[in-house]
């Protein structure tokens, strides 16, 4: 694989996944372990910012790394050569969150929803809040869990850096786009007008409550990042079983 003028060893590119403003995403071989990995490759288009996007490529790869690989792709490596940051992270064969949501159904959906709200809440802490988890951003794939028995996962991938950008303004915009995806991961659903008017009640309650018991924290009493996570996902975990409830009703799993 070459990247500026100079070969990264021991890697051969399968297949681009990726690409934005901030870089370019791979499918790889490890020659040497002989596995598949993704590589990330940062840097600028211009000449004149490549600095820029080797610290933001070196932060993004730092607060993956503290990330619990449960749930976010696991990174291997991260290095500065030939003028990029470059780093190695688990290869996760499935599709993007986006995918599934072009493709399924609603009871599908809402299901992908509950698991997408339950990653967040496990991978929601200070050190390492997504701050851009949006469906592009979510890998899904399926893990065996018996013979007969499939379950689907995410992991998320792209860790934003917005844990420098002042922590009350990215704490709320984290989850903005958390409520901002669970509402159109599950549109066009039964009664979903309704559900959102409850979410919208609920919300600034939830958001209370994390914030309060932030403050709580300063004071000495010992609320868990994912207590507060919870806090702030209540609202939509609420929202998601109202949809599940119409939408099962709707199917006749239920009776009314
Ligand atoms: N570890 C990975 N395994 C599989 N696919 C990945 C992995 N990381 C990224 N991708 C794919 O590449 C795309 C771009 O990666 P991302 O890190 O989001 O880059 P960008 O900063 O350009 O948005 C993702 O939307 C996803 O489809
Ligand atoms: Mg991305």
């Amino acid at each position: 694989m070459i990247v500026g003028d100079l070969e990264f060893k021991n890697y051969k590119i399968l297949a681009e996944l990726g690409a934005g403003a901030n870089g370019v995403v791979y499918q790889a071989v490890n020659t040497i372990l002989q596995r598949e990995e993704a590589v990330k490759v940062w840097r600028s288009r211009s000449s004149r910012d490549f600095r820029n996007k080797i610290e933001q490529g070196l932060r993004e790869a730092q607060k993956l790394a503290r990330a619990s690989p449960q749930f976010a792709v696991t990174v291997y490596s991260a290095q500065e050569f030939g003028g990029a940051l470059i780093a190695t992270m688990e290869y996760v064969a499935g599709k993007t969150l986006k995918w599934y949501q072009e493709n399924s159904g609603p009871i599908l959906r809402i299901q992908l929803a509950e698991v997408y709200l339950n990653s967040i809440v496990h991978t929601t802490t200070e050190s390492t809040r997504h701050g851009d988890a949006h469906m592009k951003n979510v890998l899904v794939f399926e893990e065996k869990k018996t013979k007969h028995d499939t379950v689907l996962r995410m992991k998320f991938c792209d860790f934003g850096t917005s844990i420098y950008s002042g922590k009350e303004a990215s704490e709320q915009r984290h989850w903005q786009i958390v409520r901002n995806t669970v509402i159109s991961l599950t549109h066009g659903t039964e009664n979903q007008e309704f559900c959102l008017s409850v979410l919208d009640k609920n919300w600034p309650i939830g958001r209370k409550m994390a914030m309060d018991a932030y403050a709580a924290r300063e004071n000495g009493i010992d609320f868990s990042d994912l207590d507060i996570a919870q806090m702030w996902a209540a609202p939509l975990k609420d929202y998601i079983n109202d949809l599940k409830i119409l939408e099962w009703q709707k199917a006749g799993r239920v009776g009314s």
